[in-house]
């Protein structure tokens, strides 16, 4: 079944309106979706009429959003069939989950001389976390690489590990090319080696349907921004067996089964991760915003985005001096490049005029730049609400630029 993009539009506010007199073309969708109207009114209904701590009261309004709370997690296990709702953790975003597993699980299993293991690929915020405890358990950070395609080396891979790996941490989608990385091989290799994999979904979990249960991976985490749904809202996914061994990493209110000044002890899975008021009108529209997607199609997504993609790279790649960086034989709608001569930011700054916006820079990824000798690059990212007539925009806007600064 075709999606009827006019119709699906309109569910977004934000694209109806202009920018610099042209109207809004909106191709920054790795760095954040916008948000239909369902999510948006979701969040106005909380505040104006539900608004309540939860889990901390008995009265009416304190109970009621407990349960929507409950039932936000209930529709993020089933979207991602994980096998138990108590294996869903409610975060502020990708970045925490990395950095609840990179602490928790570090303190508890890495020490010196153990290895952890991440990819050429990652952002920044699949690096840092891994780096930082490397540093304070005096571990070693190893770094799968990529051919000049922007693709994982498996091979190497597998030579990477050796009894001293604890755990592979790795995107299946890279957010500066767009390759998407074959995760259930990487999985399987590592399991093979009994290493646990932490899986970066921040960039495919938009894109297609996800099986933690069938992919088997140990950790996956995302962000309900690049969803359709509220920002500082994400998920830890981890598989019970990980999490009920794992210390907490932050500690606070929630998180405690019983606190004395000479001994504390923890909550269950998943308060135990949850400390602090959680977000969750965040949780709650996010659940929505999973609703909205499921009710469009993931396959349907998936197949669209695809046409996006293919029109997009066959057009652009016509236009004389441009590269494409990253050319993976699977890749999400995401398109890097390089116009010779022209420094990104220029190219960025002339096309945001007439009403187009990509992203420009190092995407947080500067490994990534790195290994292909360039500072950054221009990125559009497409979304199921994008037309071919915006890939039109685009490529007419290229050559302009050309033209200013050819
Ligand atoms: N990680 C986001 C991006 O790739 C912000 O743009």
């Amino acid at each position: 079944m075709s999606l009827d993009i006019q119709k699906i539009r309109n569910d977004f506010p934000i694209l109806k309106q202009e920018i610099y007199g042209k109207p809004l073309v909106y191709f920054d969708n790795g760095a954040t979706t916008q948000k239909p109207q369902v999510v948006i009114d979701e969040e106005l209904k909380i505040y104006s009429h539900e608004n309540s701590n939860i889990h901390r009261g008995v009265h009416y309004l304190s109970e009621q959003l407990t349960q929507r709370f409950e039932d936000a997690r209930k529709v993020v296990q089933k979207f991602i069939n994980a096998k138990h709702d108590h294996e869903i953790i409610f975060t502020s975003g990708t970045t925490q989950s990395i950095n609840t597993v990179a602490y928790s699980f570090g303190d508890r299993y890495v020490s010196d001389e153990d290895e952890v293991i991440i990819s050429t690929l990652e952002h920044h915020s699949n690096i840092v976390p891994w780096q930082l405890l490397c540093e304070r358990k005096k571990a070693n950070l190893k770094v799968i690489p990529i051919n000049d395609n922007g693709e994982l080396l498996l091979d190497e891979f597998e030579k990477l590990i050796t009894s001293k790996t604890k755990i592979v941490a790795v995107n299946q989608v890279s957010n500066a090319l767009g390759t998407v990385n074959d995760i259930k091989r990487i999985i399987e290799i590592s399991h093979k080696h009994n290493i646990p994999v932490l899986i970066d979904g921040a960039q495919s979990i938009q894109h297609g349907k996800i099986d933690v249960q069938e992919l088997d991976c140990d950790f996956f985490v995302f962000s309900g921004h690049k969803l359709y749904g509220p920002t500082g809202i994400g998920i830890l996914y981890g598989k019970e067996k990980w999490l009920n061994k794992m210390p907490p990493f932050m500690a606070g209110g929630e998180m405690i089964k019983k606190v004395s000044f000479e001994k504390t002890s923890f909550n269950e899975l998943p308060f135990k991760f949850e400390a602090g008021t959680p977000n969750y009108t965040g949780a709650i529209a996010m659940a929505k915003a999973i609703e909205y997607i499921q009710s469009i199609g993931l396959d349907e997504i998936a197949t669209y985005e695809k046409e996006l993609l293919n029109y997009a790279t066959e057009k652009l790649q016509t236009i004389k001096g441009l590269k494409i960086i990253g050319t993976a034989k699977e890749k999400v709608s995401l398109i890097s490049f390089i116009l010779e001569n022209i420094h990104h930011y220029d190219a960025g700054m002339v096309i945001d005029k007439m009403g187009i916006a990509v992203r420009t820079g190092h995407h947080c990824a500067e490994p990534v730049m790195n290994r292909f000798n360039i500072e950054g690059t221009l990125r559009a990212s497409f979304s199921f609400y994008n037309t071919k007539e915006e890939i039109d925009k685009l490529y007419n806007a290229l050559l302009i630029v050309k033209q200013m600064f050819g």
